[in-house]
């Protein structure tokens, strides 16, 4: 009876690591790409042009990112650094933190390695789901982080979202399929006024933002798969040098 007991605990483990981890709206899933330089140089020019004013990544310098991303040295210059800063300066800004934390309630917080603490499902569900909500200082509220202090800095692009989810649903269009017709219905979230771009282009835009978060998240992981390559390759090469030395040495043995 007892082995029984055990058994069932242990198939039912599994359920409450799960049950853990729903809190909170289902998050929608993206793929981080590190190899695709043009996603993350466009993801550094959304970051640089709409974050830095708010948030720091001081981390993180612009010389480095434009190297590992293939920038050239002098285009970034001309284009990504604010104000009077230099190439070789950290990714940092002027606002202090007491001030911020003023106007807005709460700092906004460095985001070198924002993606690494939120994980970039996280990030690509958030920065898509601000909608109207005329109650909150700036006009807008966040299904992912309710109550949220920051602006939707990026509603030029998106334009404006109202929100009909109640508890459970699915926050946008493309991720709810009707079970019938296997065609993708409408989610909660939807666009009411649009701005620049369609739904579908901000997507791809948000994706190559979180895209460069995960990068500077961990600037290093480009190069660690770099080398890990290399390292296959002499490793490989390696075997057939070995095996053909254990031939000649064991040679006279024989
Ligand atoms: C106008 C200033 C401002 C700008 C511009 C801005 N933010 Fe924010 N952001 C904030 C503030 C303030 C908070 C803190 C909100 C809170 O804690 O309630 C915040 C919070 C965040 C958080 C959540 C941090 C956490 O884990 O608690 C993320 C992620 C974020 N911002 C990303 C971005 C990105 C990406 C951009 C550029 C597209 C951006 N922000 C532009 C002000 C700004």
């Amino acid at each position: 009876m007892k082995k029984y007991l055990v058994a069932f605990v242990i198939a039912l483990f599994p359920l409450s690591v799960l049950a853990a981890g729903g809190a909170g709206p289902k998050l929608d899933h993206m793929e981080v790409d590190l190899h695709n330089k043009a996603s993350l140089q466009r993801g550094m020019q959304i970051f640089v042009n709409n974050c830095l004013g708010c948030h720091s990544a001081q981390y993180q310098r612009y010389e480095r990112a434009a190297v590992d991303l293939g920038i050239p040295l002098e285009l970034a210059e001309q284009n990504l650094l604010l104000g009077d800063q230099k190439i070789g300066e950290q990714m940092t800004i002027a606002m202090g933190k007491e001030d911020s934390g003023k106007w807005f309630g709460n700092p906004p917080p460095d985001l070198t390695l924002e993606a690494r603490l939120r994980g970039t499902d996280w990030l690509y569900t958030y920065m898509r789901s601000f909608y109207k909500d005329p109650a909150r200082p700036w006009g807008v509220n966040n299904v992912v982080f309710p109550d949220v202090g920051m602006p939707n800095v990026l509603e030029y692009l998106q334009g404006e979202q109202i929100n009909t989810c109640t508890k459970d649903e699915l926050l946008h269009a493309e991720k709810r399929i009707d079970p019938l017709t296997g065609k993708a219905m409408g989610g909660c979230l939807t666009v009411s006024t649009q701005g620049q771009q369609s739904p579908e282009e901000f997507d791809k835009t948000i994706y190559d933002l979180v895209n460069f978060m995960a990068y500077i998240g961990e600037p290093s992981k480009l190069d660690s798969h770099r080398i890990g390559t290399y390292v296959l390759i002499f490793l490989f090469f390696f075997f057939f040098l070995a095996y053909a030395l254990k031939q000649e040495f064991w040679k006279d043995v024989h």
